[in-house]
């Protein structure tokens, strides 16, 4: 998952309660080796920037307001687990050092004197708990429109990297998604449970919430109850596959076809898109839109994967008219094969447990290499050349 605006090795910093002078201080001192806020957050907005942005450490001011930082000390700690505090003062004063260790802060710091503790604190800070190194990719599975087969691929894609990797699949499409029921799984907990209790969601919670598949694959289900998808901010979606991307290998979201905040979040901090189309008129044209939106939010179009589902020679398009009209190569197709894809669907199974020869599971198995090896193509995925652009203009 790629966190926005996270320097890959650095550790990520909320500071409070601090004046321009110590933020000065404060960015002197750390340079590069984190990422810095532009300014100081008040004590009383601490907690809640803390659980959205997830720093590795808070720096809190002991100068400004000495009891709102003893305060959030115990707070701090115990609204969001590894967090390392640190509290930062112009003078040395054994009381408030003393006060500060009990309400849970690791350092005590006194810049510039102990600006080599603050960096050796904040070093360490990161190399503990889950690092972006750590984190799992993240696979956002897009469709161009409904019915074009996402949840088929995101679920059979699942259970092809369930056997080495450890593998989640979010089901983002909160009003129609159906990832469970293509499992035949009973969750018990859904992502709406998840976001009830956001404050204190940890890895511990959500391996509770999570359903597990015969074939290893864990899901995490859509709201049984339906909810409106804009009741569900980005921000909050942005917590959840956090936590998920720090608790798994690959994570891979069906992000159905609708556009709204949670899709369009996840999206943007995705490792690969893989955009499914049909070789159709109207999926195509819808590909091409969903596109354009994302140049618009400035997202990076080498992280797309186009992949053409239900895929037949002699149909509507070819494989160069969709790559013409679309200016984005085709990285896999998947065959049609409405048999094995109804009968896996109808009993809950995954598509090799119904027909290991089916070509839809195949290709399905083929589009690993784009996840796992970085493959831009695979192998398989024939194109011809045959512009066809005028279509889509
Ligand atoms: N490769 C394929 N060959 C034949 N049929 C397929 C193929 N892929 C998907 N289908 C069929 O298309 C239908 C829609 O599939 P699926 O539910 O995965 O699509 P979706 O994009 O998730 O739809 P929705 O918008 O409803 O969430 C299903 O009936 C499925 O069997
Ligand atoms: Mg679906």
């Amino acid at each position: 998952m790629r966190r926005q605006g996270l320097i890959r090795g650095a550790a990520q910093v909320v500071v409070v309660g601090v004046d321009a002078r110590g933020m000065g201080l404060i960015r002197e001192c750390l340079g590069t080796e984190a990422v810095l806020p532009t300014q100081s957050t008040p004590y009383h907005d601490a907690l809640e920037v803390a659980q959205s942005a997830r720093p590795n450490v808070v720096i809190t001011g002991f100068d400004e307001d000495f009891e709102e930082a003893v305060r959030l000390g115990p707070l701090l700690q115990s609204q969001v687990p590894g967090l390392q505090l640190v509290a930062i003062s112009e003078k040395t004063d054994p009381e408030r050092i003393r006060a500060a260790m009990r309400a849970g802060y690791r350092e005590y710091v006194v810049l510039p004197e102990d600006s080599a503790l603050l960096r050796q604190a904040v070093r360490e800070s990161h190399s503990s708990g889950a690092s972006v190194e750590d984190q799992g990719q993240l696979i956002a599975v897009v469709g161009s429109k409904g019915g074009v087969g996402t949840t088929l691929i995101a679920t059979n894609l699942a259970a092809e990297l369930s056997p080495v990797q450890r593998v989640c699949v979010v089901d983002l499409d909160f009003s129609m998604g159906d990832v469970a029921a293509f499992l035949d799984l009973q969750p018990k907990s859904s992502f709406q449970d998840l976001l009830a209790s956001l404050s204190r969601l940890d890895q511990r919670m959500l391996t509770g919430s999570v359903t597990v598949h015969p074939s290893k694959v864990h899901v995490l289900a859509q709201p049984t109850e339906l909810i409106a998808d804009e009741m569900v901010s980005g921000d909050q979606v942005l917590q959840v596959l956090t936590v998920v991307a720090d608790t798994y290998q690959i994570v891979i979201a069906d992000c159905g076809c609708r556009i709204e905040e949670a899709t369009l979040t996840t999206t943007a901090v995705a490792d690969l898109v893989l955009l499914v189309v049909n070789p159709d008129v109207p999926s195509v044209k819808n590909a091409w839109r969903r596109l354009n939106l994302m140049e618009r939010q400035g997202f990076d179009k080498s992280l797309v994967r186009l992949i053409v589902n239900k895929w037949r020679k002699g149909g509507e398009l070819t494989l160069a008219d969709i790559e013409s009209s679309l200016g984005v190569p085709v990285a896999a197709t998947v065959a049609y094969d409405d048999e094995t894809c109804l009968a896996a669907i109808n009993s809950g199974r995954i598509l090799r447990e119904i027909d290991k020869k089916s070509p839809t599971a195949r290709d399905i198995g083929a589009m690993v290499s784009l996840i796992t090896e970085g493959a831009t193509r695979v192998e398989s995925g024939p194109s011809e050349k045959k512009p066809f652009s005028w279509l889509f203009k």
